[in-house]
């Protein structure tokens, strides 16, 4: 089947992250965003593509910070809550029943009950006429340990990330599955030597 251009995200599972935000008067804010993707491995930037009218906007360009909190499925239901129309002197976090966990390293508060909390400062912002690509600056990035295994890595079947397929009528959500197969970096490269392997150590 062809599908119009524009339904790309029918078929490219993206991940469902809470953007927390605080306004300059101090007002909380929370909206999903699914358009979010890390830049290069190992570069420290992430980047999310924003609609101009959003509160998040607003407050990212205002106080320079975000949290990018990581969601599990358990967290589906405040999806749509956080998704709807607050103005902008309504705390989010009261409206959705969500917790704080604070933040560490900026103003904006993360949300408790996510598995992992990206604390991003505001690096650049790309303006295009209808929409802004917000680069963060990850400045700080805590997981939850119980959703690690000894190696460190994240036990996806306790975590179940949250993510969503776009479909003509809506939004399907889903998650992830292992399948066990692993391959070094290495392995892509003629030698079997990744170049970055000092960066992790
Ligand atoms: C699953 C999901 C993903 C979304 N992803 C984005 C996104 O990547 N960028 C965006 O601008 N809006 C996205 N939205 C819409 C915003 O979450 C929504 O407009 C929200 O009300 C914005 O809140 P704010 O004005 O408080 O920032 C998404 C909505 C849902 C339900």
């Amino acid at each position: 089947m062809i599908f119009k251009p524009f339904m790309r995200e029918g078929f490219m599972p993206l991940p469902v992250a809470f953007i927390s935000s605080i306004s300059k008067n101090g007002i909380r804010n929370i909206a999903p965003y699914s358009c979010i993707m890390p830049v290069l491995r190992p570069l420290d930037l992430i980047c999310l593509a924003s609609a101009k009218r959003r509160d998040t906007l607003v407050n990212i360009r205002e106080t320079g910070d975000f949290v990018v909190n990581l969601a599990g499925t358990d967290l589906a239901d405040k999806v749509v809550p956080t998704a709807k129309f607050s103005p902008p002197e309504a705390d989010e976090f009261k409206e959705a029943g969500l917790e704080e966990k604070p933040s560490a390293l900026i103003k904006a508060p993360g949300i408790a009950g996510c598995y992992a909390w990206v604390e991003c400062g505001l690096f650049k912002a790309y303006e295009e006429s209808d929409y802004v690509l917000i680069m963060g600056k990850v400045l700080r990035l805590e997981v939850d340990d119980k959703f690690l295994r000894p190696d460190g890595t994240l036990d996806v079947a306790k975590t179940k990330p949250l993510m969503m397929i776009g479909s003509k009528k809506g939004m399907h959500f889903c998650t992830v599955a292992d399948i066990e197969r692993f391959e070094p970096f290495g392995a892509m490269f003629p030698n079997g030597k990744d170049p970055l392997a000092a960066k992790y150590e």
